[in-house]
């Protein structure tokens, strides 16, 4: 079979974006990174990809001011010149319409650094500290319009520890991150996801609920 050509949205670092550089570095891994897309020109993670010898393209969305719908249609003109075939966000920054998210129906991935359906949104260590939560962790999920909360793929789960700062725990979460997202996009990239009445099904088996998962 041949292995899926794979678009990566960026806006930062892109600590995500290496891991499943580096999870596709082995060959038998069922997709390869063929382009990296950053709608922030500055975005570190672009020279990260140039230096694996990845395309990479800058859409900036400061450039068409507040349409969305022309930055959108930019994104997509680009996926389709390198004949993408799944896309991954991983630290992008922008909402995507829901004329552009039903374009890639179950073929859009974002990766959350919480245990959705809990703390959608942005500072979700700090929220998850100030709610004095156990557990919290990671989500790679499909996108849908509504933000953070299409079908869960995969979770990862943290302890919370006595004494955790933003960062302690964000640092313990990144980890568990760099773990899943290559895991989910090999799983969607084998066909082996299936999203029956909203839910994923691997393999036929429904997506343990986060209260389940042991941390990792
Ligand atoms: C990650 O925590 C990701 O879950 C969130 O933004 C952060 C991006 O980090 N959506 P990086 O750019 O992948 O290092």
């Amino acid at each position: 079979m041949s292995r899926k050509r794979v678009a990566i949205l960026i806006s930062g670092r892109g600590s995500n974006m290496a891991a499943l550089i580096e999870a596709a570095k082995d060959e038998s891994y069922p997709a390869e990174i063929a382009l990296v897309v950053s709608n922030r020109p500055e975005a570190g993670g672009l020279l990260v990809a140039r230096a694996a010898g990845i395309a990479t393209e800058t859409v900036d969305h400061a450039t068409f001011g507040k349409n969305r719908s022309a930055f959108e249609g930019a994104l997509q003109a680009v996926l389709e010149k390198h004949r993408i075939e799944i896309v991954c966000l991983a630290g992008f920054m922008r909402l995507l319409t829901a004329a552009f998210v039903n374009k890639w129906p179950q073929r859009l991935l974002n990766i959350h650094p919480a245990l959705l359906p809990a703390f959608k949104g942005l500072d979700t260590h700090k929220r998850a500290l100030e709610a004095g939560t156990e557990t919290h962790g990671a989500t790679v999920h499909f996108v849908v319009p509504e933000m953070d909360s299409g079908p869960i793929i995969i979770q990862g789960a943290v302890k919370v520890r006595p004494g955790d700062s933003e960062e302690t725990l964000a640092a313990r979460v990144l980890v568990v991150e760099h773990r899943i997202y290559p895991k989910a996009l090999k799983l969607v990239a084998e066909g082996r996801v299936r999203v029956e009445s909203g839910r994923c099904l691997i393999d036929g088996v429904p997506v343990p609920d986060a209260s389940e998962l042991l941390p990792m």
